[in-house]
C-alpha cells in the first residue's frame, strides 16, 4: 500500500496514528537539528518532521529532498506546537520513522505554488506542472463538478446523452472549418464539428425527444479570452417544445448551477431583454447589466446647432458615469485615446461636466449653451458631480464603441463585481444580418433556425426585418449559450437556403441529409448550446477560458507543451497525395 491517508485529511483527531503518505515534495526547510518537509498530493499538504537527534540518518536523507521528489513517508501523526491556520492540516505534523524516495525530479522550471515565478509561456510549456497549482488544479475540479451536475440535471430531465461524430463533412456557414484528409477517399476532406447541431436536429427526428451531449467543438477562429479552437459545449436538443420551454428548462439547469455548486439563488425568473433593446440600450448583444450607464439618444436634440460633429453622424449617443465631474484633462484625455484605439474606432470623445453647483462644462462649449447643456443631462438624469461622455458618427460602430466606454467605465468605477452574477435572456434576435462586403444575408445565429411567425411576410419584401425564435443566455456580459426554435418544415428551410444565397444543388450537396429526413416526420424542435470552458471560468472568476481548459491552445492556436501543430512526414503527405505549396512571400 502507498499510502494510508492522503496530504490533506489529517486534523489533530489522528494525533498517535501511524500513517503513510505519498506525494510531491513542495519545499525543504531546516531549522536547528530539524528538518521540515512539506508533502503535497491532489488533496492538500502535510508538514512532515525529521529530528537530528533522534535519527540522524533519516534527517539527513530528509536534508537531500529535492522540490517535486515523489516520497512516501511513514510516521507518528503529531498535534503542532505552533499552528498553522491558513493550512487545513496546519494543526498537526507527522513525525516521520521511514522514508521512501519513489522517484526524484529535475528542478522544476518555476516553483510549484501559488504564486508562482512561471510567467504564461513557461507554464503552458510545463502545463503538466502547472496542473500541479492549487489554482490551476481547483478549476478543474471545479470543472468536473459543472460537468457532472450538469449530467445529473439532465439526467434527471429524460434528457439522453448521445455522442456524435468528430469526424463531419465541411459547412460553409459560421467560422472557419478544421480540416482532416481522407486517406481512404484520396482528394476528400472530413471537418471537424463546429457544433453537432445537425446532428442533435437528425436525433429528433429519430424521436430522441430530448438529447445532450458534453461535445467537443472546433472553430478555425481569431482567437479571444472566451475564444479557444476547441471548446466544450453542453450541447441540448428537445423535441415538441416552444422557445418558452427551452428556456424553463435550461434557465432552470443554471439557476442549479448556481445554487449547488455557488450557493446563490437568484430572485425571480431571469429578466429578458429583446436584441433591438440590448442594442439600443447598451450596444451590445450581451449587456453586462450588472451596471446601469444606459446609453441616452441625443441625434435629435443634438442637431441643428452648427456642430457639424453631430450634424454629420447619424447617431448621437452618451453614457452618464457617475460621480465622475471630477475627472481631469488627463483622465478625460485617457478615456479620448482609448475610444480612438483601432478596434474601438471612434473620432473623438465629448463630455460634459455636471458641475457641484448645477452649472456644466463640456467640450462643446462653444455650441451649446449652458440651457441646451442642461436639457441634454436631464434626459440622462445627470446629478451633479456626474460626467456625461459622448460619442457620434455611424449607428452600429458608435454604439459598438459607447459599449466599450461603458464597459471601460464599469472598470473604473469598480461596478463588474465577479462575485455578483446578473443573468439575462437576450431574445427576438434578428433572422438575418447583412454583408455589406459580400452583398448578401447571413443568419445571424444558424440556417436551421425559425423565423418569428408574425414576420413572415417580411421573409419575401424585407428579409432583415424579421426576427427569429432565437435566445441567447448572457450573464455579466459574457454569452454563456445560444439556441434557437428550429425549422422542421422542408419547404421553409429550402426558402432559408434560397436567402442564404444558396442553389438548390448546392443546398442539396451541403445538407442534402437533413432535408431527406426532415421528408420523414420531423418533430417541432429547439435547442441550445451553453460554453462549458465559459460557464467554468464565469464561475471561478477567471480572465480567460484558458485556465479552466487542462490543456489549452496559445492565442496562435498552438499547444506549446506538444508543439502542435508541426510539419507532418513526406510519406505521410504521400499517403494522402497532398502536395504542400509554399506560403507567398512578399
Ligand atoms: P453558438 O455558436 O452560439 O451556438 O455556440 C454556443 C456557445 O458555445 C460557446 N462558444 C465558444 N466557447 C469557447 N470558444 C469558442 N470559440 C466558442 N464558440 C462558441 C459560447 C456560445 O454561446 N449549435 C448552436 C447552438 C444551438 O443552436 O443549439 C451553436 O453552436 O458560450
Amino acid at each position: 500500500m502507498y499510502r494510508s491517508k492522503t496530504c490533506g485529511e489529517l486534523r489533530s483527531t489522528n494525533s498517535g496514528e501511524i500513517v503513510t503518505l505519498a506525494g510531491w515534495v513542495q519545499r525543504t526547510r531546516k531549522m536547528g537539528g530539524m528538518t521540515f518537509v512539506d508533502i503535497r498530493d491532489r488533496y492538500g499538504v502535510t508538514q512532515l518532521v525529521f529530528n537530528q537527534e533522534s535519527n540522524s540518518e533519516l534527517c539527513e536523507r530528509a536534508n537531500k529532498l529535492g522540490r517535486e521528489f515523489v516520497i512516501q513517508a511513514t510516521g507518528m501523526v503529531a498535534e503542532r506546537s505552533s499552528k498553522n491556520a491558513n493550512l487545513d492540516t496546519g494543526d498537526i505534523e507527522i513525525l516521520v520513522s521511514e522514508l521512501t524516495v519513489l522517484n526524484e525530479s529535475v528542478t522544476p522550471p518555476f516553483t510549484i505554488e501559488d504564486n508562482t515565478d512561471g510567467g504564461d509561456d513557461i507554464r503552458m510549456k510545463y502545463r503538466y506542472l502547472d496542473l500541479r497549482r492549487n489554482a490551476v488544479r481547483s478549476n478543474m475540479m471545479l470543472r468536473h463538478q459543472i460537468a457532472f451536475e450538469t449530467r445529473r440535471f439532465l439526467d434527471q430531465q429524460n434528457f439522453l446523452e448521445v455522442e456524435t461524430p468528430i469526424l463531419i463533412g465541411s459547412t460553409p456557414e459560421g467560422a472557419r472549418d478544421f480540416v482532416v484528409p481522407s486517406r481512404m477517399n484520396l482528394g476528400q476532406f472530413y471537418a471537424l464539428p463546429q457544433s453537432p447541431q445537425l446532428f442533435k436536429q437528425l436525433l429528433m427526428v429519430s424521436g430522441f425527444d430530448r438529447y445532450f451531449q458534453i461535445a467537443k467543438c472546433f472553430r478555425d477562429e481569431d482567437l479571444r479570452a472566451d475564444r479557444q479552437p476547441e471548446f466544450t459545449q453542453i450541447d441540448c436538443e428537445m423535441s415538441f417544445v416552444e422557445q418558452e420551454d427551452v428556456l424553463q428548462i435550461f434557465e432552470g439547469l443554471i439557476r442549479h448551477l448556481f445554487n449547488y455548486i455557488k450557493g446563490i439563488e437568484f430572485d425571480g425568473a431571469f429578466p429578458r431583454m429583446t436584441y433591438a433593446d440590448a442594442m439600443k440600450f447598451y450596444g451590445s448583444d450581451k449587456p453586462d447589466i450588472r451596471f446601469d450607464m444606459k446609453f441616452v439618444e441625443l441625434k435629435e436634440v443634438v442637431s441643428g446647432k452648427d456642430f457639424a460633429v453631430f450634424d454629420s453622424a447619424n447617431y448621437v449617443g452618451g453614457i452618464c458615469a457617475p460621480g465622475c465631474a471630477t475627472y481631469t484633462r488627463k483622465q478625460i484625455d485617457e478615456l479620448t485615446e482609448f475610444v480612438k484605439r483601432p478596434q474601438i474606432g471612434a473620432k473623438g470623445l465629448v463630455y460634459i461636466k455636471v458641475e457641484n453647483d448645477g452649472s456644466f462644462k463640456s467640450s462643446i462649449d462653444k455650441f451649446y449653451n449652458q440651457d441646451e447643456l442642461k436639457t441634454i443631462a436631464a434626459l440622462f438624469n445627470a446629478q451633479p458631480g456626474d460626467l456625461i461622455l459622448i460619442l457620434a458618427g455611424d449607428t452600429a460602430k458608435t454604439q459598438k464603441a459607447l459599449n466599450e466606454l461603458r464597459l471601460e467605465m464599469g472598470n473604473r468605477l469598480g461596478l463588474r463585481d465577479k462575485n455578483v452574477f446578473k443573468p439575462l435572456w437576450v431574445v427576438d434576435f434578428p433572422l438575418f444580418e447583412w454583408d455589406e462586403d459580400t452583398q448578401r444575408y447571413y443568419a445571424m445565429h444558424h440556417p436551421f433556425t425559425s423565423p418569428k411567425l408574425e414576420d413572415l411576410s417580411f421573409l419575401d419584401t424585407d428579409p432583415g426585418k424579421v426576427r427569429a425564435n432565437a435566445y441567447d443566455m448572457v450573464v455579466n456580459g459574457v454569452e454563456l449559450g445560444g439556441g434557437s426554435i428550429r425549422i422542421h418544415d422542408s419547404k421553409l428551410q429550402n426558402r432559408m437556403f434560397e436567402l442564404l444565397g444558396f442553389t438548390p444543388e448546392k443546398a442539396e450537396a451541403q445538407f442534402g441529409f437533413l432535408m431527406s429526413a426532415f421528408k420523414y416526420g420531423a418533430p417541432p424542435h429547439g435547442g441550445l448550446a451553453f460554453g462549458l470552458d465559459r460557464l467554468v471560468s464565469l464561475f471561478a472568476g477567471l480572465d480567460s477560458i484558458r485556465d479552466c481548459i487542462a490543456f489549452p491552445k496559445n492565442n496562435s492556436g498552438r499547444d506549446v507543451m506538444i508543439d502542435a501543430p508541426s510539419a507532418i512526414d513526406a510519406s505521410q503527405l504521400e499517403e494522402l497525395h497532398l502536395t504542400l505549396i509554399p506560403p507567398a512571400t512578399n
